[in-house]
């Protein structure tokens, strides 16, 4: 994709969540096919099609991008590594119009294995199970609102293991997990029917959809499915408010420097296609062309801006005044998977640290930033963290 085309107009995070989707998956799929594994199953549990206009190719669904996207990256890999690589997809929808869409999609796509299923996601893990003998899984989870049954979706993804991709409906959440009537499906939705007495023990002053993120983080993370889940947030067209957070969950460190790697990257295109949106509705020409303003609002609120270089600092000093010395992988993936930083972003701030002496590393030979197994420490005289 390069830029948004007609399909996407007025649906400008769709277009953001897709292109996200389509980076990741490409790093993760040439990873997972040319590292010797014989299939790639891409599982997408909420797969519309949704508010699409590429009405005939669905090229604007993320079943579709997902489907055009790993035939390519199979051929590319089949051409260098020799030998037949299999790709199966399993397409779930609830929505039976939806589902008949899907499976006109399906059947159209002769010669690729595809398995549509009917229903809710989670009344269908099993069958989708069936079809997945082998091979590494990324499943993509994408409901339009809080109604996910987790719990039952984390026995899934145990069994199969692999990335997943979880779209956390930010405004739907806000506005709905407040609601008394509803309070039992965010039991589900956290796989805690106690969440709201679990909330109570966070932070006052943490945002109500913020505390459900955090749950349901947990949930995935006391369930063994997810060592790391970094996030970011995608706004609403035309506003300064989250409308969705797109959650990775995976074991893997690299997982999360892919991450925020492709995180860096899309937020370069949703700030330019904001800017481009919003000097469009308003009639005013653009005086400046929407790359400056892209770089002008990395500044504010992008990957690796002041903000999050400030809070990875006092980060850093909390976990060192408790820990007093970590290794720097396990520093970085951590400052990482809670902050739109880069490895590089965390290996600049232990510099500075450390110039004014706030904290201490050695480095080997030549040498001029941490690496992985550097041990960062409190610097001496602070031994509190010892005792
Ligand atoms: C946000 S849309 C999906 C969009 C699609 N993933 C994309 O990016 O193009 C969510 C879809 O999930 C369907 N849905 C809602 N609850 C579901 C459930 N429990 N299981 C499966 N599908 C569900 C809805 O009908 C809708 O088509």
């Amino acid at each position: 994709m390069n830029g948004p085309n007609d399909f996407y107009v007025g649906r400008e995070q769709t277009y953001i969540k897709h292109v996200f989707l389509r980076r990741y998956l490409e790093t993760l799929a040439v990873k997972i096919m040319m590292g010797g594994w014989g299939a790639f199953n891409y599982v997408d549990g909420f797969a519309g099609p949704w508010n699409i206009r590429d009405d005939q190719g669905c090229s604007d669904a993320s079943f579709g991008v997902a489907v055009e996207l790993l035939e390519v990256v199979r051929k590319f890999v089949e051409e260098r590594r020799g030998g037949k690589l299999k790709l199966r997809f399993c397409l779930c929808e609830k929505d039976p119009e939806s589902e008949r869409r899907l499976r006109e999609y399906a059947a159209g796509k002769s010669g690729i294995e595809i398995h549509v299923f009917g229903g809710a996601f989670e009344d269908n893990l099993e069958g989708i199970a069936q079809r997945l003998p082998d091979g590494y899984t990324f499943t993509f989870i994408d409901p339009t609102n809080w109604v996910v049954r987790v719990s039952e979706v984390c026995d899934f993804l145990m069994e199969r293991g692999g990335d997943f991709l979880f779209n956390f409906m930010t405004e739907e959440v806000a506005r709905h997990s407040v609601n008394p009537k509803v309070a039992h499906q965010f039991g589900e939705f956290v796989g805690d029917p106690d969440w709201e007495r679990t909330a109570q023990q966070l932070p006052d002053d943490m945002r109500g959809d913020l505390k459900v993120l955090h749950l349901l983080k947990d949930a995935f993370r006391s369930r063994g499915v997810a060592n790391y889940l970094p996030d970011f947030s995608i706004l609403k067209n035309g506003v300064n408010r989250e409308k969705m957070r797109l959650m990775l969950g995976t074991r893997r460190p690299e997982g999360v420097k892919v991450f925020r790697d492709v995180h860096a990257k899309v937020e370069q295109e949703e700030f330019k296609i904001r800017r481009e949106a919003k000097a469009f509705l308003t009639g005013q020409g653009m005086l400046f062309t929407s790359e400056y303003f892209a770089s002008y609002e990395q500044g504010e609120r992008g990957v690796g801006c002041k903000r999050y270089l400030d809070l990875a600092e006092e980060r850093i000093s909390e976990i060192l005044a408790r820990e007093h010395a970590i290794d720097f992988g396990t520093l970085a993936l951590l400052l990482m998977e809670q902050f739109p930083l880069k490895e590089t972003h965390v290996k600049d701030v232990c510099s500075r640290m450390k110039a004014r002496g706030l904290l201490d590393f050695q480095l080997e030979g030549k040498a001029r930033k941490p690496s992985d197994d550097t041990l960062i420490t409190a610097p001496q005289g602070t031994d509190e963290g010892l005792f």
